[in-house]
């Protein structure tokens, strides 16, 4: 089975349904997911007895880790962790090495075999950072697994944070329609950060019909395709978008300013074995320091406005102890629903029936 962006009511697979999900299927989920959480935890209670999940971290992982395994667990569930290095490294064809690596379409189908579901997390250097090679080793899984594969952050697309984030937004704001939201990029000492968060959460608020600002520096545009994707949503939903290069002006105004950095595409290499161009990189970051939200950059919100970031967060870089530990901060909440988000993904894909 092959999976598109024509998959919309039928998704079987959890791998880009941000853009392959449609605008009133996407907000039906989010209502779900707000249920999982209002009836927690009797609502969860043995939905998923018995179903194993194979969970593949090739990067770092604290919230989306955590909240899989607790959220698997109190569903009846057996969440598995496979260490990437006490397996052979799953690999397209081209990229692979005697005895170290497995064809995907391999480890896919094996671990069908045994389970009812597979996770995986691949960006970044694991995917020797050409863009989208990550979700393309995603979708190979897809294609080859018999049962459905769950994307919990590639190099485009992070759509269990997304959930995840609109549901958090709704909690806050009620109806998202026209309600104004501030995607910003911020700086970090590190450039090694995807874009997969911000282009997730664009896809998901225009299909909430937001009012939308994307702010960032020259040199860290988002994939065209992917903001091109927000525009169509939009069109369905009447949500607005509109790209600054002006950290105070995407800011002014927002109810929400969402600020977290992101890696410049324009330098990462486009084909394995090139280098990543770390000195352009470097030099794009170290040029807009002043990109941190503080309490003086909130105070040019609108006046109730809350913080938003993934995390985790670089203090003192993309955000000030002040915003990030103080009342207009959402995060902790924000990260808490990851939890209610996947249980309502795991459902879906697992035990639709339970659904309402
Ligand atoms: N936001 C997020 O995905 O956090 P982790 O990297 O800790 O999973």
């Amino acid at each position: 089975m092959t999976h598109d962006a024509g998959v919309t009511s039928a998704l079987r697979d959890w791998v880009a349904p941000d853009i392959g999900m449609d605008g009133p299927n996407y907000r039906a989920l989010i209502r779900e997911a707000l249920k999982f959480k209002q009836g927690y935890p009797d609502r969860a209670r043995e939905v998923l007895l018995g179903r194993a999940i194979y969970f593949l971290f090739f990067n770092p992982s604290l919230r989306t880790r955590s909240s899989f395994v607790t959220g698997l667990s109190k569903m009846g569930g057996l969440p598995i962790v496979l260490d990437p290095d006490g397996i052979y490294t799953p690999a397209l064809p081209g990229d692979e090495m005697p005895y170290a690596t497995e064809r995907i379409s391999d480890v896919a189908r094996v671990l069908s075999e045994f389970g009812d579901a597979i996770g995986i997390r691949m960006y970044g250097e694991p995917a020797k950072w050409v863009y989208g090679h990550a979700h393309r080793c995603i979708e190979a899984f897809a294609k080859w697994s018999g049962i459905p594969v769950i994307n919990m952050e590639c190099d485009r697309f992070h759509p269990c944070q997304a959930l995840a984030d609109v549901m958090t937004l709704t909690e806050k704001l009620g109806s998202l329609n026209a309600r104004r939201l501030c995607i910003s990029w911020a700086y970090s000492g590190s450039w090694h950060k995807p874009v997969a968060v911000p282009q997730s959460l664009l896809l998901a608020a225009a299909k909430c019909g937001m009012d939308i600002t994307v702010s960032h520096p020259r040199g860290f545009e988002l994939d065209a395709g992917v903001a091109s994707t927000a525009g169509a949503f939009a069109k369905e939903s009447g949500a607005t978008l509109r790209f600054v290069n002006d950290f105070r002006e995407g800011i002014n105004g927002a109810e929400v300013v969402y600020a977290k950095s992101w890696c410049s595409l324009t330098c990462l290499p486009k084909h394995l074995g090139s280098p990543v161009n770390e000195a352009r990189m470097t030099d794009l970051f170290e040029q807009h320091r002043d990109w941190c939200v503080t309490d003086e950059v909130m105070a040019l919100a609108a006046p109730e406005a809350g913080y938003m970031h993934c995390l985790p967060a670089d203090r003192g870089q993309e955000v000030s102890d002040g915003v990030l530990d103080g009342p207009r901060s959402w995060v902790f909440a924000q990260a808490g629903n990851r939890l209610h988000a996947q249980n309502a993904i795991m459902t879906k894909l697992l035990n639709p029936m339970c659904l309402s």
